[in-house]
């Protein structure tokens, strides 16, 4: 376990990489400000590494310019808001911050990808960690109470990335953290990833109108291109004329997962033939975002001098589904004092 200190002391709190690393060579590097994942180093069938993850190499560009959300930790309420609004116990909130038109996106203006988050490095049996704690106060981009999140990374012996959320608050309110790390298994500087095999655990979706906001309904994968409980290379079909895709820009949806609510199963597998490398996503959250990175459109330059252009990554975005505050019949998101906030996601890396 290693951390260097990369910006001055003038400049508080410091931003800082961290790196973890495994009895088998995996590493996993980070940094406090928005726990955003910088790097993750895994074999492919003949054991040579490649980082898998999109990013950049400072936290200057990360702080600067991370628009497409790269590794970051993203808070307090992943995805979409519709109209910036919701109510609680018959109250209205409707100061969320307008990022996305006129919906809120992953947390408004200064999410949790933006502040630095106190940083402890833990160990335990099989793994190497980290605590990460950020305390968000009342009314901070427009939801209420004093929220005191913690996320506990740990990069296990197993190969696996492990993401542990958990949350307090002093009011009732809404919360649903996700990770918005970006994946290229054939490396992120490899060959496109549109030649991954996709396998998503998931028979029904939650469609959405033009900007991203659902419906409301719930509907069957069962004949469209939104179909991913079979294995297969999702490039085919992400430009599919199905307009709840189109409309859309390709995969940026949120699929129902097939499992207990509250139950830690399976999500997602994606697999990249040429390396052998393949990546399990677990999650105890209901659904999980497959987004095909729609919009990055190479004005982003990531380490080693990297152009990111469209689709060079996708997410696999563990969550509550997107603008549950105002459906009451998708699971509920409100968290209320005395309760605590528990999620639990992982992603593991293997090969075949
Ligand atoms: C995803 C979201 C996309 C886009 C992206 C950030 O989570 O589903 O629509 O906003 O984040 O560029």
């Amino acid at each position: 376990m290693t951390n260097s200190t990369v910006l001055y002391a003038s400049q508080k709190p410091l931003m800082e990489f961290f790196t973890l690393e495994n009895k088998n060579g995996l590493k996993l590097k980070f940094t406090n400000l928005g726990g955003i994942v910088s790097e993750i180093h895994v074999p492919d069938r003949d054991g040579n590494f490649a980082d898998v993850t999109l990013g950049f190499e400072t936290v200057e560009e990360y702080r600067d310019h991370n628009d497409a959300y790269f590794g970051a930790l993203i808070g307090r309420y992943g995805n979409r808001i519709g109209s910036c609004k919701f109510s609680l116990d018959g109250e209205m909130f409707d100061g969320l911050f307008a990022n996305d038109g006129v919906n809120h996106l992953h947390g408004g203006k200064v999410g949790f990808d933006k502040v630095v988050w106190e940083t402890e490095l833990v160990s335990g049996d099989g793994y190497m960690g980290a605590k990460l704690t950020y305390r968000s106060p009342d009314g901070e981009e427009g939801y209420p109470g004093n929220l005191v999140a913690t996320v506990l990374y740990k990069l296990t012996d197993e190969n696996e990335w492990v993401i542990e959320y958990e949350a307090t608050t002093d009011k009732v309110t809404v919360f649903n953290p996700t990770n918005h790390a970006y994946f290229n298994l054939a490396g992120h500087d490899g060959d496109s990833p549109l030649g991954h095999e996709m396998l998503i655990n998931a028979a029904f979706f939650t469609p959405t109108d033009e900007a991203g906001i659902p419906t409301g309904e719930i509907n069957s994968v069962e004949g469209t291109d939104l179909d991913f409980r079979s294995a297969r290379v999702y490039g085919a079909t992400v430009n599919s004329e199905d307009s709840l895709i189109s409309r859309l820009g390709g995969y940026d949806h949120n699929w129902i997962l097939d499992k207990q609510y509250g139950e830690f199963g399976l999500a997602a597998v994606a697999y990249e033939a040429q390396s052998g490398r393949e990546m399990k996503v677990y999650t105890s959250e209901p659904g999980v975002q497959f987004y095909a990175g729609n919009f990055l459109d190479g004005s982003l330059t990531g380490k080693g001098g990297k152009v990111y252009q469209k689709r060079d990554g996708f997410c696999l975005e563990t969550q509550h589904f997107p603008n549950s505050p105002n459906y009451g019949h998708f699971p509920s998101t409100t968290l209320r004092p005395g309760e605590v906030f528990r999620s639990k996601t992982v992603y593991a890396f293997g090969v075949r």
